[in-house]
């Protein structure tokens, strides 16, 4: 990760909080919030409802269709695309472009659950993959994924990230709603982190692609995790205040000879997020 080559920027290097890796035991905190699941009720986004709610609208059947129209890209990152249902607020469906097909031929479309290890925490985790039929001989695979709030933070960090106004104008205004988030917002996705890492899902924070702000619940979504495997990863802190910074497209402005206003202003906020951030760390980690 080149995280650590530029940690110096923003002065993380100093500070030994943002070394702690993060597969430490789960907080218990009985503050925590529950976030989108109800089981049961019209705010269930479980597999068991997904399921029930494919049989109902005929989802199966219907879902080439909204994969190719792609009508409602959500968002695009390096390995997929994600697109959201008309008149669904629960799930969206991810296509990863390089596992979309295959030549196993089936015949007719199937669902399969995807353990979902925290039923109680929306980190836009799949609970689902589908299988439909494609032409004669080959199929087609996506997955269902629970639907996070907010919008995507900062600039998309697909390259190349050109520093004209449009961009910074999204940056800057990106880091302070960031910075204009309680507290409480912080801590609470640390806490979601924590949990998320110990239920041994595996995500890239330091990409603000993955972040959701969602401005409404004043809460900092994450999204992009994958599944837990084999793997074990080790995180630092400062791979998601480098997110939170808006990192890679933040040193491009940084290390610009113009924009000095801009400049400024994305200092300022991004020296508010850093001390939210790094209270948040050393209150959780207590
Ligand atoms: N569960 C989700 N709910 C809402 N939006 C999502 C969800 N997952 C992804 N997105 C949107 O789609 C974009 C790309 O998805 P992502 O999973 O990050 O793909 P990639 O692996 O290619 O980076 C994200 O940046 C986000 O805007
Ligand atoms: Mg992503």
């Amino acid at each position: 990760m080149k995280i650590s080559a530029i940690n110096g920027i923003f002065t993380l290097k100093h500070n030994p909080v943002y070394h702690y890796k993060i597969n430490l035991p789960a907080m218990q905190n009985d503050a925590f919030i529950k976030t989108t699941s109800f089981k049961g009720s019209d705010n269930d986004d479980s597999f068991k409802a997904f399921k029930k709610w494919a049989e109902e609208t005929d989802f199966l059947n219907n879902a080439e269709s909204i994969i190719e129209k792609k009508g409602k890209v959500l968002g695009c990152g390096f390995e997929g695309m994600t697109i959201g249902i008309s008149n669904n607020d629960k799930w969206v469906i991810k296509v990863i472009k390089r596992s979309n097909f295959s030549q196993q031929r089936i015949d007719k479309p199937e669902i399969f659950e995807i353990e979902d290890k925290l039923p109680d925490l929306n980190i836009g985790q799949m609970i689902a993959y589908v299988k439909i039929p494609f032409f004669e001989n080959s199929s087609r695979l996506f997955y269902i994924l629970r639907r996070q709030k907010g919008t995507s933070y900062g600039i998309n960090n697909m390259p190349p990230q050109k520093l004209n106004k449009t961009n910074i104008d999204i940056h800057i205004s990106s880091l302070k709603k960031m910075a204009e988030l309680p507290y409480e917002a912080y801590k609470q996705l640390i806490r979601d982190i924590i949990k998320a890492n110990d239920a041994g899902y595996i995500f890239d924070h330091y990409n603000p692609n993955n972040i959701m702000l969602d401005d409404e619940n004043k809460r900092i979504n994450f999204v992009d995790v994958d599944p837990p495997g084999n793997e074990r990863v080790s995180y630092q802190f400062s791979d998601i205040l480098y997110a939170l910074l808006d990192g890679n497209f933040g040193l491009a402005l940084l290390n610009s000879t113009q924009n000095e206003d801009a400049i400024a202003e994305a200092k300022k906020y991004s020296d508010i997020i850093t001390e939210k951030f790094e209270k948040a760390v050393q209150e959780e980690m207590k």
